[in-house]
């Protein structure tokens, strides 16, 4: 079992590490990586235990906790998200420190009576600017609505400069480390986007609000301690000015192609469009689907600005392992991105228009509607013309 890590005077880690988890958020959401179910134990003249763990881990949380200090004797728990990830242990820290008090927001509450009905426990509800003290330290709460449940918001320490965002600025990465001076930063920030592409992006506008809030609060951060993967310290602005550059959604001179063939001419049609990108100087990811992990696909889209996909027609439709990316998209609504669809087609057609539908419904704008559709095989003025595509969309995104 892990050990408790100090993260400052008398603050410790007392989460539990996930090695072996693969996908999260039921069949969602892949964790090639793992992750990490943070909580923080602050004890000062009174006792705080900031969010729990998932509940598969419980004991691993309580077995820290009396490493430290008798959690019977916990004052505060605070509950940051009610998600079960992290107060999934909530009944057994209740049941282990009946008087505990919860600190939560007014929707943090609504959601843990409805997730535990069965509970009664002492509450106080907070709002952004609630402060409390446990002696040496304040714990001082900003709600952060939709970041990304109703009920989510973050604590901060200002004695500490340490802020407890819960899920935002989070990773799925498990590792015997603690810090992100102690990791390969890199692969963190890759684990970070992907973090942040399949489940914050729906809420960028959000992101963008609450970054500015909290720069007008002034706040001094040296320390972001997530409740997923590494804790920033050495360079917390890193992953900071990275969410302002993923909400603002403005991205880079990147197209992502995501296609699927049966007889390998829709597949010519992906090297052509992506062979007139890479000439027009943009950087290209190319995905087939099927063998493809759709989260890394949709973690490429994030900085992007050209998202092309293409389907041969089945059965007057898109071939299966199309729709989850297109059904994910229209769901997660990434900003500023134009689009194309392609496809081969035998005799009646279909997928185009269900490709293209998709794209509009994502909030994605057509380059070309409709893309460059062949029947049966593409000829070589067809691949022409993918190649002109795909120049003609480089020059437009590299504007
Ligand atoms: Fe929204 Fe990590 O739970």
């Amino acid at each position: 079992m892990s050990q408790p890590v100090t993260i400052a005077e008398g603050i410790y880690w007392v989460g539990a590490i996930d090695w072996n988890i693969r996908y999260f958020h039921g069949p969602a959401f892949s964790t090639h990586r793992g992750t990490t179910y943070n909580a923080y134990y602050i004890v000062d003249e009174k006792t705080a235990l900031v969010d729990t763990v998932y509940g598969p881990f419980k004991e691993e949380l309580i077995a820290k906790l009396k490493q430290i200090k008798d959690p019977v004797k916990i004052d505060y728990l605070v509950i940051n998200h009610t998600e079960s990830d992290h107060a999934g242990a909530f009944p057994a820290i209740m049941d282990l420190c009946p008087s505990a008090h919860v600190l939560c927001t007014q929707r943090g509450y609504e959601s843990l009576k409805d997730h535990y009905p069965y509970l009664d426990f002492q509450y106080t509800i907070v709002k952004t600017g609630t402060s409390i003290s446990l002696g040496k330290r304040t714990l001082t709460f900003i709600e952060a609505p939709m970041l990304h449940w109703p009920d989510s918001m973050f604590t901060y320490i200002p004695e500490e400069a340490l802020l407890l965002p819960n899920d935002a600025f989070g990773q799925h990465f498990a590792s015997s480390v603690r810090f992100d001076d102690q990791v390969d930063v890199g692969i963190v920030m890759d684990e970070a986007a992907k973090y942040y592409a399949n489940i914050l992006m729906p809420f960028s506008n959000l992101i963008t609000k609450k970054l500015e809030e909290i720069q007008k609060m002034n706040l001094t951060i040296k320390t972001i301690a997530p409740s997923h993967g590494i804790i920033w310290r050495q360079d917390p602005n890193r992953i900071i000015e990275a969410y302002a550059r993923w909400a603002d959604g403005k991205g880079t001179a990147k197209a992502v192609i995501a296609y699927d063939t049966m007889w390998l001419s829709t597949e010519k049609m992906a090297y052509a469009l992506l062979d007139g990108l890479v000439a027009g100087g943009c950087e290209v990811k190319l995905f087939k689907l099927s063998v493809s992990d759709r989260n890394d696909i949709i973690k490429e889209i994030l900085d992007a600005r050209a998202v092309l996909v293409g389907s041969p027609t089945i059965n007057n439709d898109i071939l299966p392992v199309v729709s989850p990316l297109l059904d994910d998209l229209v769901g997660l609504r990434p900003k500023n991105k134009i689009g194309l669809a392609f496809g081969a087609y035998g005799w009646g057609g279909g997928a185009q228009k269900i490709l293209e539908e998709r794209l509009k419904a994502a909030k994605i704008e057509l380059f070309a509607e409709p893309g460059p559709t062949v029947k049966w095989v593409p000829k070589k003025e067809d691949l022409q013309r993918c190649y002109e595509l795909g120049r003609e969309m480089a020059a437009r995104i590299k504007d």
